[in-house]
């Protein structure tokens, strides 16, 4: 028998619109070829994205954690011709798969790929963003929020993925620096009055955040 969530998965999958060929070619390489592919975000999350994208048409977007690139590339899809993703990805090995597939994608030039610790990187960019996607270590998600609410433009957005951590944020035994890490973020920002928040149980949760002011 099929484990519940695993039919849930199939059938929102199924009822989704898919992302294309070159996004289920990137999968499958990513499969092959990384250490833990399961971090790609897949077809539901990317048309979310994607969805975000068409919907609020940032001009400009900051991602942390490019991974090979799949999220990156479903929101550039989406966006507006001028608009561009600044993404950043802390493994270099990675850099040659992401800008091949970028380029396949046909969406280079609205993206520029930053390799090198997001941590260091984003107090230095001279830049102010309408949407920001976190997807990087989960033990930095508290240090990420601190970097990124002064770069997010007023009324801007933050998305951010794994919020629920596989179940274990509401496990309350459960004290590894992961979990630890995540269930500080989630109230970091349930706690910040400029903040407005919704947690979505999309996948493993997603934090969609806006700023007020
Ligand atoms: C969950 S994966 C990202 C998945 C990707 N968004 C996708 O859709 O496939 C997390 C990525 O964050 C990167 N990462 C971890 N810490 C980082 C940091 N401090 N700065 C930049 N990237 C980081 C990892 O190397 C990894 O590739």
């Amino acid at each position: 028998m099929l484990h519940p969530n695993h039919e849930l998965d199939e059938y929102v999958k199924q009822h989704t619109t898919p992302m294309g060929n070159v996004l289920e070619e990137l999968t499958r390489l990513t499969y092959l070829t990384t250490y833990n592919p399961r971090m790609i975000s897949g077809p539901v999350q990317g048309r979310f994205l994607a969805m975000i994208c068409q919907m609020i048409q940032p001009q400009r977007v900051l991602e942390i954690g490019t991974f090979t690139g799949y999220s990156t590339i479903c929101m550039a899809m989406a966006l507006p011709n001028k608009s561009v993703i600044d993404t950043l990805e802390i493994n270099d090995e990675l850099q040659e798969t992401i800008e091949t597939y970028l380029s396949k994608a046909g969406v280079s030039p609205k993206v520029n790929l930053i390799i090198g610790n997001a941590l260091e990187i984003i107090p230095s960019l001279d830049t102010t963003y309408d949407l920001i996607y976190i997807d990087g270590e989960k033990r930095e998600y508290p240090q990420y929020l601190d970097v990124c609410l002064p770069k997010l433009n007023i009324h801007g957005y933050i998305i951010a993925d794994n919020v629920l951590w596989n179940g274990k944020v509401y496990q309350n035994e459960l004290n590894d620096p992961q979990t630890d890490a995540v269930r500080r973020f989630n109230k970091m920002i349930q706690e910040n009055n400029s903040l407005e928040n919704v947690l979505l149980p999309i996948r493993d949760g997603m934090m969609m955040v806006r700023k007020n002011y």
